[in-house]
């Protein structure tokens, strides 16, 4: 039994007395205790060994005490386990030397055995279950296929993967491929991430809005739908697609417990498009966090009553950002936990 189960209960639809707070990207550059481990390990060090991964995981925890921990790991552990080379390139960001560009390239993809190529990860969920020990929950997650394309093609980061994008309708078929390849892989991976201990996952798609909506629906959505399915029964599944207002009516129907939205969306929009029930989790505008710690407190408040303290999870709109101040990440917290009626 999880002690702080307020964020459960949200994922259930239960009444809480003040709605979970968590960041997306909580565990991370904003931290001093981060970059202290930052400098001595390279980021695929950080990620592959249990102790750091964990440590790392617990670090904003033991600071802020949010109502859930999510792990310290990364979307693109996906491609270099089905053998697509990543980098992470200080003061750059992912690069892949070899990315898939045309049919060929995708011979060498595979389908891996979860086990042998992402085994450190479940070692570092045990490890962190240990640390949090029973306190709060522990979130996994994963990109979805979409997001994960848009780096395989692309190569590294894009304001518009304009490359990922042009490989979806030049080459449908291969586009599907390596869509089909990656849910594939994405499914094994979360589901054995659940049986190490997770007790949530997320799906980030941080690159859906780049889509229309048709096109949403046929390279984004579709494989998200196989990972809800095939995960619903065995934990809850909270869907993020940032920019992707568009299909939160479609997601409300999904089996998904909880949909994340961005801050361009208004909690009152966001009701009406998902139907007005199902739990919804966000929407701070990560910048706002630069706003004095007072003004913060003010507008968290005033973000609470708009989507209402139940089937609620208070977050950003998206990744915290590395320059924030330390008090006020933390005023972002506090303001939920003082949060009465
Ligand atoms: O939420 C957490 O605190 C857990 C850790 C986490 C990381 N990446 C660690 C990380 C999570 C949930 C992610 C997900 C992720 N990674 C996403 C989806 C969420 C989002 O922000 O949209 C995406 C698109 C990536 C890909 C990625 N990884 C990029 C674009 C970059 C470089 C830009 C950046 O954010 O620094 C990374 C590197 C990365 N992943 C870092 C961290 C802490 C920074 C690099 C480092 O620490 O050396």
């Amino acid at each position: 039994m999880i002690k702080n189960d307020l964020f459960l209960k949200a994922l259930k639809g239960e009444t809480v007395d003040r709605p979970p707070v968590w960041m997306m990207r909580q565990a991370g550059r904003y931290l001093p205790e981060f970059m202290a481990i930052k400098k001595k390990y390279d980021f695929f060090t950080r990620c592959q060994t249990p102790e750091l991964a964990s440590e790392i995981t617990v670090q904003p925890i033991k600071r802020y005490g949010m109502d859930a921990a999510i792990l310290f790991s990364d979307i693109l552990v996906i491609p270099q386990a089905m053998n697509i080379e990543v980098e992470m390139k200080p003061n750059f960001g992912p690069y892949l030397p070899n990315p898939i560009r045309k049919p060929k390239d995708l011979d060498s993809v595979i389908v891996p055995d979860i086990e042998d190529t992402l085994g450190y990860i479940m070692d570092a969920i045990k490890m962190t279950k240990e640390k949090l020990n029973d306190e709060i929950p522990l979130i996994g997650f994963a990109g979805s296929p979409w997001t994960i394309l848009c780096y395989c093609v692309q190569g590294q980061g894009s304001k518009n993967f304009d490359l990922a994008k042009g490989f979806c309708f030049t080459q449908p078929a291969a586009a599907h491929q390596l869509l089909q390849k990656i849910t594939d892989t994405t499914i094994a991976y979360l589901k054995e991430k659940v049986k190490a201990g997770v007790n949530a996952v997320q799906v980030f798609d941080s690159w859906g809005g780049m889509l229309s909506q048709t096109d949403y629906q046929e390279f984004s959505f579709q494989y998200i739908q196989q990972i809800i399915d095939a995960l619903k029964d065995e934990a809850p599944v909270i869907v993020f697609g940032k920019g992707c207002w568009f299909a939160l009516n479609d997601m409300a129907k999904s089996g998904a417990s909880a949909l994340g939205v961005d801050w361009t969306c208004s909690a009152r929009n966001a009701r009406y498009l998902s139907g007005g029930k199902i739990t919804l989790q966000g929407n701070f505008d990560p910048s706002r966090l630069l706003s004095p710690p007072t003004e913060i407190k003010k507008m968290v408040y005033q973000m609470i009553n708009e989507f209402g303290k139940d089937n609620y999870i208070v977050n950003l709109g998206h990744g915290i950002l590395p320059n924030i101040p330390l008090e006020n990440a933390g005023a972002f917290v506090e303001a939920v936990k003082e949060y009465t009626v």
